[in-house]
């Protein structure tokens, strides 16, 4: 097994040093870098050389964090086990979770790869390039510290003008997990990485505001039925309508089984306020409680605060009133939710209650997103 960290200690400057077994041997690292920022709000055509810089940065073994349609990507050369190791060291994550290889060209795929069916190719050509991941048997070229030991190997090719551009610059398939710090939610503004990052990475490109935000839907299409992993915006029907029958791994609806998809294991993102979903048919009776506990926890000292539909949001007299969106918009809601999970936290919010999000489509990947957040913690009214 290569890219087992060792030790990790804070040096003399506040840099991170960190010991690592590559290929058996012990190898030291230092991580405290100087952060190159780069905004670019307007055409990508007036940021050539920035986005040449980042390309060659990624492809000379560092650290590029760069948006994509669906969260920011923290990437690294997906060839090179050292620069791997460099992104779980600048995450605080643990080394056994797979990372997604991200390409910025179909033909790059075969080499990668050992079997695209005639499903997986369907695939691709309705859903690529987008937030569709995709997984395969690899091949001998990818190493096992991207898969986390594994025999497969996730792959996507993402949408946004600034990633397509920077992996194509690389010239390398660019392994790229989400740019938030353990335990935080994934960013899905330049702000979140610039928060989370600064110091880690060798730049961060900051992009504005992610469409989707919401990561992207993980299909596993090693077997003849296609079994989504991880929902996303890419949603069951749609793939359906291309393939015929799609599956759900079991453990998202059944938390005691083994989940296939490695990183949904880890108990995931969960704010430091308590939040909690209030689910009810009535409206006006989930307002009611929300009010009501809410109220009585202002009163014992606490701060309070309430996710909420924008029609919903004027009925509420707590700390903190977060509109998510509209209900008959779900990517507006989906690209709002890790926004305001974040701000909760940066307002040290104690109690936070969200309204419960019902339906089909991207509001099962937004309700998955939720409920992890919460724990599981549901309060029927
Ligand atoms: O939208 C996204 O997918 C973002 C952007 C940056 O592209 N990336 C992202 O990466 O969310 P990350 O590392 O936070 O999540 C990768 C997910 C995890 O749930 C992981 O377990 C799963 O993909 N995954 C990766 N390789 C896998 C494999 N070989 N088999 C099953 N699941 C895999
Ligand atoms: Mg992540």
């Amino acid at each position: 097994m290569s890219g087992i960290i060792l030790k990790v200690s804070i040096g003399l400057n506040k840099q991170i040093i960190c010991v690592i077994i590559i290929g058996g041997k012990p190898i030291e690292m230092e991580q405290l870098m100087e952060t190159r920022i780069v905004h670019i709000n307007n055409e990508i055509e007036f940021h050539e050389d920035e986005l040449k810089d980042a390309g060659k940065i990624i492809g000379s073994g560092g650290l590029v964090a760069f948006p994509t349609e669906t969260v920011y990507g923290i990437g690294a050369n997906a060839l090179d086990e050292v620069a791997i190791s460099k992104i779980y060291i600048a995450k605080g994550r643990p080394s056994d979770n797979p990372l997604i290889m991200h390409i910025a060209d179909v033909d790059w795929l075969a080499e990668y790869v050992t079997d695209i069916s005639d499903k997986a190719l369907s695939l691709i050509e309705a859903f690529w390039p987008g937030p569709l991941t995709m997984v395969f048997k690899k091949s001998e070229k990818v190493s096992y510290s991207l898969t986390g030991g594994l025999e497969t190997v996730a792959v996507r090719m993402p949408n946004h003008p600034i990633a397509r551009r920077i992996i194509k610059e690389a010239n390398v398939p660019v392994a790229a997990p989400s740019a938030n710090l353990s335990g935080k939610p994934s960013p899905t503004r330049g702000q979140h990485v610039i928060d989370d990052l600064s110091g880690r990475v060798d730049m961060i490109v900051d992009g504005g505001k992610s469409e989707l935000g919401l990561e992207s839907t993980v299909l596993d299409v090693t077997g003849d039925i296609p079994c989504i992993l991880r929902p996303g915006s890419i949603t069951r029907s749609m793939i359906a309508d291309i393939v015929g029958e799609v599956s759900f791994d079991d453990h998202l609806s059944d938390e005691s089984l083994v989940p296939k998809s490695p990183g949904m294991k880890y108990k995931h993102y969960a704010p430091k306020g308590q939040l909690s979903i209030v689910s009810g048919e009535i409206e006006e009776k989930v307002i009611e409680y929300i009010n009501l506990t809410g109220q009585k926890l202002i009163k014992e000292g606490y701060k309070v605060g309430v996710i909420t539909p924008e029609h919903a949001k004027g009925e509420f007299h707590l700390s903190i009133v977060e509109s998510i969106g509209h209900v008959d918009n779900p990517t507006e809601i989906g690209s709002n939710l890790f926004k305001i999970l974040r701000k909760m936290d940066d307002n040290q919010v104690n109690y936070i209650f969200s309204f419960e999000f019902k339906g089909e489509e991207v509001t099962v990947a937004i309700m998955n997103r939720l409920i992890k957040a919460a724990g599981h913690l549901i309060i029927e009214v």
